[in-house]
């Protein structure tokens, strides 16, 4: 791969990753599943820099799913506890690096403990003008979007807002992500080829990116890579492509 064609003009803006694969990574050495956990935030620590470099605007990081709950309870409170670890670890990182934190989710799932911890990176993060990373922890595509309409349901009973008058921008705005703009490149890691419930709304137009090394493996070369991959394709957003000359029928 030619590093040449990362170039910024043609880079995505906004890369999400559904970082798959810990548990088999972990199985495959004989370890428990939560190893490759703890693995995983180690790549995660070195993708964040890699994206910083990269020129990236904005890194999406799914970490936790609303169906992720339904794992072990054993597994659950081992993630929430790296989750945990790994903010308090990281608060001066991010901060010296000029990255801007944020979590989208429920978060009132969460113990208080941990919700006063991301509140608090968010705020000592919140004028960094750097990488816009955002986690999404107990998040799901289905609940952002219900989420939005429960929102506007709102709006219309206090009448700040006329029903036969919601269009699409009025909609986005009421989801998580809604100051950024929309993915443009996903990558899932693991060899999985599916949305899982996440940005079900803004993935309408992103090119998908499927990788089989796990998360754990997942190296800085693998994601330059995925934005070489995306720096080559054609998004046409339901125009046509653009036509050779010699094809021009005028
Ligand atoms: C992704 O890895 C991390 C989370 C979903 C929290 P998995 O834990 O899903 O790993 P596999 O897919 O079982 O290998
Ligand atoms: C998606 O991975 C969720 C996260 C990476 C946080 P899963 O491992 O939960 O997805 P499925 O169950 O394979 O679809
Ligand atoms: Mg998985």
């Amino acid at each position: 791969m030619s590093r040449n064609s990362l170039t910024k003009e043609f880079l995505p803006k906004h890369v999400s990753i559904i970082m798959d694969g810990n548990g088999r990574w972990a199985n495959e050495r004989n370890q428990i599943r939560i190893f490759g956990h703890y693995e995983g935030a180690k790549t995660v620590k070195r993708i964040v820099k890699e994206a910083h470099r990269q020129n990236i605007e904005v890194l999406s990081l799914f970490a936790f799913s609303c169906e992720n709950w339904n794992r072990p309870d054993q597994e659950v409170k081992a993630l929430f506890e790296l989750f945990a670890e790994s903010l308090t670890e990281q608060a001066k990182d991010l901060n010296s690096n000029n990255v801007k934190f944020n979590v989208i989710g429920d978060l009132s799932d969460l113990s208080a403990e941990l919700q006063d911890k991301i509140k608090e990176v968010e705020n000592v993060t919140s004028a960094n003008t750097g990488l816009n990373l955002v986690v999404a922890i107990n998040y799901s595509g289905r609940w952002d979007i219900t989420n939005a309409a429960r929102k506007l349901g709102e709006k219309v009973k206090d009448g700040s807002i006329d029903p036969s008058l919601i269009n699409e921008q009025d909609f986005s705005e009421m989801l998580s992500l809604c100051a950024l703009p929309d993915p443009d490149l996903l990558i899932r890691t693991s060899g999985e080829q599916r949305i899982s419930n996440f940005m079900l709304w803004q993935f309408a137009y992103t090119e998908l990116y499927f990788t089989d090394v796990y998360w754990p493996d997942f190296s800085e070369d693998d994601f330059r890579k995925a934005l070489d991959s995306y720096c080559r394709r054609d998004r046409r957003f339901g125009l046509v492509a653009e036509t050779p000359n010699h094809d021009k029928i005028v």
